[in-house]
């Protein structure tokens, strides 16, 4: 690329030249050849530079770069047409590469819901990876809009940036303006409309979990809300999920008309009374689980024909179908904490009055123990919801005393 601009430079030169000196018809026809010559190697330069930093943009750099350099990022979308074109392939371009495939570098594509969770479920039967894997968490945001507390998240995450993954289903049309070193920042997936009760919502948590499969990486998948916070440090909350034998599922069996109570005959004779269970939604499951999740097209269509309010897909379909086949991997509980004490259809909503350091104590560890893999700990809740936007400054507060990040 340099040398081709310095080249282009060299040339004006040599045509100011020779449009400002007395001309012979020989002197003529050999400049003629020399201007010809110059030009064939400007542009071919000009080809190749563009070429290169294109390969470039998409080999070694990621999106974050991408607005910088808006004319790049046009040669670089061509070239991806180009590379997945059969009659416009070209051998040497390497369209096939190991880096694009086990973590694709962009979060946007093409695909529908039944590609991608196709292509989601798609498992190396090979146990040995052909490259140094280090486990990453995808933490996936479920939400509406906007993420107020995103500055938390970036303090939490700040320094760790080779260990997480962070996906955002945000509503259509919605676009999060978060700062180019957020790590949110170029994070939002294809979304689709989502429906609170509905199945679509079940929906927004397979597109995300399916989207944060095609990272090789990513051994764990937790689900968070824009009303979500870590409560741990970052490095406590990694060494917990990657470390553990079980998903975090919550899954239970209530015997209310809030439980099987929803339950349909019309399931039958597929899922049975005494398979139903219920259970709070913000899930965390490691990729093996996650894999037949997405890959579940059987018992999620009896969910979405027949799970409809006053039954909810986001309360029964994970609890009921990780109970069915997976219930020795689920350890059965959650580990996002939630104030139901108050009573009614909602949990309680902590803002800015409610944020002190006994508070925020009292969810990390209250005295009562959970199990971890065979042993018992003091550490159940690593995320706790819901907290208000005005709970963002007083928790950044307590950064550097009760949440040590
Ligand atoms: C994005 O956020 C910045 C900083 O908070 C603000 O100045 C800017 O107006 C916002 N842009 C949009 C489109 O909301
Ligand atoms: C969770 O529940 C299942 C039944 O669905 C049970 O088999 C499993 O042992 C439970 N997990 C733990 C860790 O107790
Ligand atoms: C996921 O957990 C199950 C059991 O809890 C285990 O058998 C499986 O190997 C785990 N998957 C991965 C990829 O670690
Ligand atoms: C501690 O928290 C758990 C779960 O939120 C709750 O069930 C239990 O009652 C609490 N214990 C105390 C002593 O507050
Ligand atoms: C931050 O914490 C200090 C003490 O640690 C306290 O004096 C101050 O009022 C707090 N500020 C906010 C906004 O909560």
């Amino acid at each position: 690329m340099m040398k081709a601009i310095l080249r282009t430079r060299a040339e004006e030169e040599e045509v100011d030249k020779l449009t400002s000196s007395p001309i012979t018809s020989k002197d003529l026809s050999f400049r003629l050849v020399k201007v010809v010559t110059f030009l064939v190697i400007f542009v071919s330069g000009m080809v190749l530079g563009l070429a290169a930093t294109a390969h470039v943009t998409r080999y070694f750099t990621s999106s974050h770069h991408e607005l910088f350099f808006s004319p790049i990022h046009v040669a670089q979308v061509s070239h991806e047409e180009d590379c997945l074109s059969i009659t416009k392939y070209k051998k040497e371009e390497d369209c096939l590469n190991l880096k694009s495939f086990i973590n694709p570098g962009h979060l946007t594509h093409s695909m529908t819901d039944d590609e991608l969770l196709w292509r989601a479920s798609l498992v190396p039967k090979k146990e040995v990876y052909p490259y140094k894997r280090v486990p990453k968490v995808a933490f996936m945001f479920l939400t509406r809009g906007p993420l107020p507390l995103s500055p938390l998240w970036d303090r939490f995450f700040q320094g760790h940036e080779n260990l997480f993954s962070v996906y955002v289903h945000a509503l259509p049309g919605y676009e999060l303006n978060v700062s180019r070193s957020s790590a949110f920042y170029g994070r939002q997936i294809p979304s689709q409309d989502v429906q609170w009760g509905s199945v679509t919502l079940s929906d927004g948590e397979r597109r995300l979990l399916a989207n944060a499969l095609l990272d090789f990486s990513n051994e764990r998948f937790v689900l968070l809300s824009e009303s979500c916070i870590p409560v741990y440090d970052f490095l406590t909350v990694y060494k917990y999920l990657i470390n553990s034998a079980y998903s975090f599922v919550d899954s239970y069996d209530d015997p209310s008309r809030y439980g099987r109570g929803r339950y349909s005959r019309k399931m039958l004779p597929d899922i049975k009374l005494f398979q139903w269970r219920k259970g709070s939604q913000w899930f965390e499951l490691n990729r093996t689980l996650a894999v037949n999740i997405v890959a579940d097209d059987k018992y999620y269509s009896l969910f979405r024909k027949y799970c409809k309010p006053s039954c909810y897909p986001d309360e029964h379909y994970l609890p009921t179908f990780l109970n069915m086949f997976y219930g020795s991997m689920n350890a059965n509980r959650s580990v996002t904490w939630v104030d139901w004490s108050r009573g009614g259809p909602h949990p309680a909503t902590f803002g800015k009055e409610d944020i002190t350091e006994g508070f925020i104590q009292s969810i990390k560890n209250n005295g009562t123990t959970c199990s971890y893999n065979s042993e018992q700990t003091l550490v159940c809740y690593l995320f706790a919801r819901k907290f208000a936007p005005s709970a963002l400054e007083p928790l950044l507060n307590l950064t550097s005393t009760v949440l040590r990040f």
